[in-house]
């Protein structure tokens, strides 16, 4: 199946970039938010991250700076913002990157089955959630499947191709196929609570949270010392920062609830979401941002 124009739902911490990838790979996209300040956040993500990846080339003499200003105006003018689901009759493949929660995932998809032409593939980007559980919800389950990207979208070549009980092959396959129209590297994997990577990174950094809650040291040294260590090339207190710290707990309670006590829930990062203190994206959590 050919992707002539795709939709991503949901504007925030991913699904600028995602769009922004999409239009990279010369395809028409929507972005769709349920406020216009919210697709204007999306938006912007998507020019900053397109005018850095068009700066590097121009300082490294690749392209000039008209080319460099062309393929800006080209890469965001694929890019259509929008509040409702009026644009999505023609799309082959939509992207849904909603707050991790199945009661808002189900009412996208409810609405995406019915405003989507039939033959269309319905991806969700969640981060351990059930596909045949967010399937369910719709007529096409079999065209139903996980597409999970990683933090920062743009720049991560990963992508989670997950198989619910009803996906079908072709769509498993049309996923795969479309991952790498946009130059990223699928990899199928089992439908399982946290998937492949999120498994190993939550089993990971439970032990770094039981540790931080256990010793009270500052968050700020054990990200400086593993960072310096080069174990890892951000400290997983600042790497949940920058992807949200409601979604970092979310996943981290979804994980605990899936297998037990050897996951961990970082208490100083419950007290944070519950304070309204987000990372990033509200401008403070265990580091404060401008
Ligand atoms: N943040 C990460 O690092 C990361 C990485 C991989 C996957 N994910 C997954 O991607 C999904 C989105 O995460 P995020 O961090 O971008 O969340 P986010 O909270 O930053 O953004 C979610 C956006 O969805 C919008 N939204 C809510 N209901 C909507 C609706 N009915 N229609 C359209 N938009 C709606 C919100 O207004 C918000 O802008 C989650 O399932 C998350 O688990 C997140």
């Amino acid at each position: 199946m050919f992707v002539f124009k795709a939709g991503v739902v949901g504007a925030g911490v991913m699904g600028g970039e995602i769009a922004q990838v999409i239009a990279s790979a010369d395809i028409p996209v929507l972005l769709k938010d349920v406020k216009q300040e919210f697709v204007d956040k999306g938006l912007e993500k998507a020019r900053e991250v397109t005018e850095g990846q068009v700066g590097k080339l121009v300082s490294k003499d690749k392209i000039t700076q008209e080319e460099g200003d062309a393929q800006i105006e080209r890469t965001l003018g694929l890019i259509t913002g929008t509040t409702d689901y009026d644009g999505f009759g023609d799309v082959d493949f939509v992207i849904e990157a909603v707050p991790e929660k199945m009661a808002i995932k189900h009412e996208v998809f409810a609405d995406l089955d019915a405003a989507t032409p039939g033959h269309a593939i319905l991806a969700s980007n969640t981060s351990g959630l059930s596909i045949t559980e967010i399937g369910d919800i719709t007529n096409r389950p079999d065209k139903v499947v996980g597409f999970h990207f990683f933090w920062p979208a743009s720049y991560m070549r990963l992508i989670e191709v997950i198989e619910g009980e009803e996906t079908s092959p072709e769509t498993v396959q049309a996923a795969a196929n479309f991952a790498q129209a946009i130059r990223k590297m699928p990899v199928r994997c089992a439908e399982c609570p946290g998937f492949v990577v999120n498994r190993i990174l939550a089993s990971t950094a439970s032990e770094i949270w039981r540790y931080q809650d256990e010793t009270g040291t500052d968050v700020k040294d054990i990200d400086k010392a593993l960072t310096e260590s080069k174990l890892v090339p951000m400290g997983p207190f600042y790497l949940a920062d920058m992807s949200g710290l409601d979604t970092a707990l979310k996943v981290a309670k979804d994980m605990q609830d899936a297998y037990g006590d050897r996951f961990y829930v970082h208490r100083g990062m419950e007290e944070l979401v519950e304070a309204g203190h987000l990372g990033q994206k509200s401008g403070k959590g265990f580091y404060e941002h401008s």
